[in-house]
């Protein structure tokens, strides 16, 4: 019998950047250590976390350096995982398993309830499966927050053939990350959804689209699609239903739903105009679904507890729980699931830590490049849907970026429409045109040139934008300038010229 000691290490991307694998090469010829490479749990500022096996369940050894070694075999030091407060207050159903599992390992998948979700759509007629999601209140969580019944539903009565499940994983939007830990940590969840949504429509093809920044999920993708195929999961009532994964090139409007059909069709990735929405005529102008992964991810657990389960968490408009991914200058950094409802303050208080040491909150971002900005009065706003569009905002795929004292205001703003500028498609005026005249003014005003009436002007700008451009990216680039106005107008003006 080997007298090696398991102990487990993440091998997810953000632990590998936090010297997971530094670790896992030190240890390498141990023949006292057996190191099992799992998922993460996503609580980033702990990385690279070490755990081993108790009677009372895992220890977990925090921000470990190679020369911890001896007191982790002594079991000395060790905190029980199920006592750390960032992950004992979450709820968490998606990724309750993260940090428990093996990303490859189908049987591990199945013995804790994988697969039970698409047992039961099997069991279900194609109606049946839409109507638990309508009874859910399942919204897309990729942005747009859609409620996922309704497209199923559109996509099932469509006519065309073959219809296609397009798994969205181009996961665009700065300080997001969730999706990258379930194509990484968790890859069967995702086609177990991608599965149920192919067996309620009648699909028989499916992609998932990738980002290339994403180089490990894509690799252990791959192998999890293989595996499935072998265990023979990929087919649906006899009939099969292969999966693809096709990387990206880049692009940030290529995780626009429509742009990256473009895409998958090997063309460049620009913006249709909708309707028809992808449901009716999607790839190759044929029905398709094109869903976030946290969203497929999300659907297996609905199928195996029903509906009512999923609608009875959060609140009136926004059932369920939201992936919180919390990053910029906050003290503890990860993944944050709760369900819907709690205020910003509590979320950045409670699971952030507060402020990383030396810096003083300025302000939050919610929802990616596009998201507005709060300032400190922004903080007791509930996280969830209705909230958040009743304060003209977005909650987008979740991402909260915290920004401090040392922020130059300004200078965010011009960064955020320089970003548009530079991933517009160009398909509409009011985006292609109107991105780059908003960078060159915010790059007046910060160089000291700019005047009161280049505020108006910008004004002005974002609501053309707002009103005409095609897609969200032209539609909402408007929104982290003109709140960083409104909230900060003392740092605008004292850049103008007097
Ligand atoms: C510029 C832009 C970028 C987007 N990027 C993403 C993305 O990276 N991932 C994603 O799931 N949705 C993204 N979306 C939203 C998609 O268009 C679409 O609403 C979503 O994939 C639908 O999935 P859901 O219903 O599960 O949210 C983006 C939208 C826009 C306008």
């Amino acid at each position: 019998m080997s007298s090696a000691t398991r102990l487990y290490l993440s091998n997810d991307t953000s632990a590998r950047a936090a010297g997971a694998g530094l670790l896992a090469d030190a240890w390498a010829d141990r023949p006292d250590v057996q190191l099992i490479r799992l998922s993460s749990r996503g609580a980033f500022f702990l990385e690279p976390m070490v755990e081993r096996d108790s009677p009372d369940g895992r220890l977990a050894w925090c921000n470990v350096q190679p020369e911890d070694l001896p007191s982790i075999l002594a079991g000395t030091g060790g905190t029980p995982v199920r006592s750390i407060p960032f992950l004992a207050n979450q709820t968490r159903f998606t990724f309750a398993d993260f940090g428990e599992t093996e990303p490859l390992a189908l049987d591990e998948y199945q013995a804790r309830g994988g697969l039970k979700g698409l047992e039961q759509a099997f069991r279900l007629t194609p109606d049946a499966i839409v109507e638990e999601l309508r009874v859910s209140q399942l919204r897309g969580r990729g942005g747009a927050a859609f409620p996922v019944w309704n497209k199923w539903k559109v996509a099932q009565q469509a006519k065309g053939r073959p219809k296609s499940v397009v798994a969205n994983a181009d996961e665009g939007d700065a300080g997001t990350y969730c999706d990258r830990m379930i194509l990484e940590g968790d890859p069967f969840r995702l086609l177990e959804g991608m599965l149920i949504c192919a067996r309620a429509i009648g699909a028989s093809r499916g992609y998932v689209y990738c980002r290339q920044e994403y180089p490990a999920a894509a690799v252990t993708l791959r192998a999890a699609i293989q595996k499935a195929d072998e265990a023979e999961l990929l087919d649906i009532d006899g009939e099969p239903f292969p999966i693809e994964v096709v990387e990206g090139a880049g692009s940030y409007v290529c995780g626009e739903e429509t742009a990256l059909l473009e895409s998958l069709e090997g063309k460049r990735g620009v913006v249709r105009a909708r309707p028809p929405y992808p449901a009716q005529a999607g790839l190759y102008g044929q029905p398709t679904i094109v869903s976030n992964v946290l969203t497929f991810a999300t659907i297996p657990q609905i199928l195996s507890r029903g509906g009512a389960w999923h609608a009875s968490l959060g609140t009136e408009q926004s059932r369920g729980t939201i992936a919180l991914q919390l990053g910029g200058r906050v003290k503890h950094p990860g993944l944050v699931e709760v369900p819907f409802g709690l205020s910003l303050r509590q979320v950045l208080e409670q699971f952030g830590g507060g402020m990383a040491p030396g810096s003083r909150f300025k302000a939050v971002q919610v929802g990616g490049p596009l998201g507005s900005l709060f300032p400190a009065a922004g903080l007791e706003l509930p996280i969830c849907y209705d909230a958040f569009a009743k304060a003209g905002a977005v909650l987008g795929h979740g991402g909260i970026v915290v920004y401090d004292h040392e922020t130059d205001m300004v200078d965010l703003a011009r960064h955020f429409m320089a970003f548009t500028a530079d991933e517009s498609c160009g398909k509409c005026t009011p985006c292609r045109i109107g991105s780059v005249r908003g960078r060159e003014i915010l790059e007046r005003i910060q160089a000291g040139g700019g005047t009161l009436e280049d505020l108006a002007l910008l004004d002005d700008l974002g609501e053309t934008m707002k009103l005409a451009s095609l897609c969200a990216l032209g539609g909402r680039a408007p929104y982290p300038v003109l709140t960083a106005i409104e909230h900060f107008p003392v740092e605008f003006r004292s850049k103008l010229r007097t």
